[in-house]
């Protein structure tokens, strides 16, 4: 099978750089332009010096290994991006051979926060893929039942001769329901269950939430902003499951603010990104959708946990909120992430596939 090497070296998860004998560059792949800040034009024919800022310990590597000819690998490498915004990269540098010479390195650069990242992704991915496993067989086993006690309460009720009795039996068809709307809800997680998708405008969506919520009493002394791109194309999605998503979500930064009032901010842009949640991380145009909340935020120490099923701080809460939100993302094959400082506010980071691969 004839394979182009360069969309080959494009394609993985790890920047590679090639260096001939001088220690100039001789080619890089898209990865290693990401990591480094730079393009094959601008790093082609420089010596590797110039691919790193201050911290040169990497060129240093790649220089021993040229004069050595030994492959060495070392981990967590700081490299300087220009906004400030540092990676930690593995690296491991090998010497190239031409015959019994040593011609050149193959630099490997390993984006750290990428491989947590897809490492996250997968354990959410598999938490949640057993978790709708029982859910629901719970679920169904839950349901069958709740059916009878519900009629035979009713009977109860009717031939009550007393109001402590009716009142009782009144009682046992509340909790009833409620039992049932519960399990409404994380017959959510059933494996399986497709998506309708067509193409979606996200704004529609979100402006129809905001609709919503506008009309519920825990809205009072929130403020909402949006601040929408409207460049951004329909997405192929399923815009019940996404407007379940956004519901939620407004509706916990709502209740974080519930009573002292703040703000939220609503955000939508677009992002060339990795794509996590896909096999191999395939590269591609994102959706991002940020809500900002102004709430007490969310402590770092349960700040992984607030997404899990069934957890809640609120004494009404089901704890099903974020679990159903995250869930219907990943069917999207998109990312949901927190991020919180407490005693400032909460953002919930979406981001979403335009391209849907087949
Ligand atoms: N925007 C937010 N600000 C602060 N805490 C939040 C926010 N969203 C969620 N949480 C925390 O996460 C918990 C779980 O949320 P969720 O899954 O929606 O369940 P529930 O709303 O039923 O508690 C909440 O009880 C709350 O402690
Ligand atoms: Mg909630």
């Amino acid at each position: 099978m004839a394979r182009d090497l360069e969309s080959m070296l494009d394609a993985m998860l790890d920047g590679v750089v090639l260096l001939d004998a001088r220690g100039e560059v001789e080619s890089l792949n898209s990865e290693a332009c990401r990591i480094l800040e730079t393009s094959t034009e601008a790093a082609v024919g420089r010596p590797i010096e110039d691919l790193f800022g201050e911290d040169q310990s990497t060129a240093k590597l790649s220089r021993a290994v040229l004069a050595d000819g030994r492959a060495v690998i070392e981990r967590e490498h700081a490299v300087e991006g220009r906004q400030g915004d540092d990676l930690v990269i593995d690296v491991s540098a090998s010497p190239l051979f031409d015959g019994d010479e040593l011609d050149g390195v193959a630099l490997l650069l390993r984006d750290c926060a990428i491989q947590k990242s897809l490492r996250d992704v997968v354990s959410q991915r598999e938490a949640l893929a057993s978790f709708g496993c029982i859910a629901a067989g719970i679920a169904h086993e839950i349901k069958n039942p709740l059916g009878g006690i519900r009629g035979a309460a009713e009977i109860l009720g009717a031939r009550a001769s007393d109001d402590k009795s009716r009142s009782a039996a009144e009682l046992i068809v509340r909790e009833v329901d409620r039992i049932a709307l519960l399990v409404d809800d994380f017959m959510v997680f059933t494996p399986g269950e497709d998506l309708r998708v067509a193409p979606v405008n996200i704004h529609r969506v979100l402006d129809g939430v905001l609709a919503v919520t506008a009309h519920e009493k825990i809205g009072a002394n929130v403020e909402v902003e949006r601040v929408f791109d409207p460049s951004i194309p329909d997405l192929i999605a399923d815009a019940d499951r996404l407007s379940q998503v956004f519901l939620n979500l407004v509706r916990n930064a709502l209740q974080a603010m519930e009573g002292e009032g703040g703000k939220i901010v609503i955000t939508t842009r677009m992002a060339f990104d990795r794509h996590l949640s896909l096999p191999h991380g395939q590269l591609g145009p994102s959706l991002i959708v940020e809500l900002a909340d102004t709430g007490p935020g969310i402590e770092a120490a349960v700040l992984d946990e607030v997404a899990t099923p069934f957890f809640t701080t609120r004494p009404e809460g089901t704890g099903l909120g974020l679990a159903v939100a995250r869930h219907w993302i990943t069917r999207h094959d998109g990312t949901l992430r927190l991020e919180s400082t407490p005693g400032v506010g909460t953002t919930v980071r979406i981001a979403l596939p335009l391209s849907r691969p087949k």
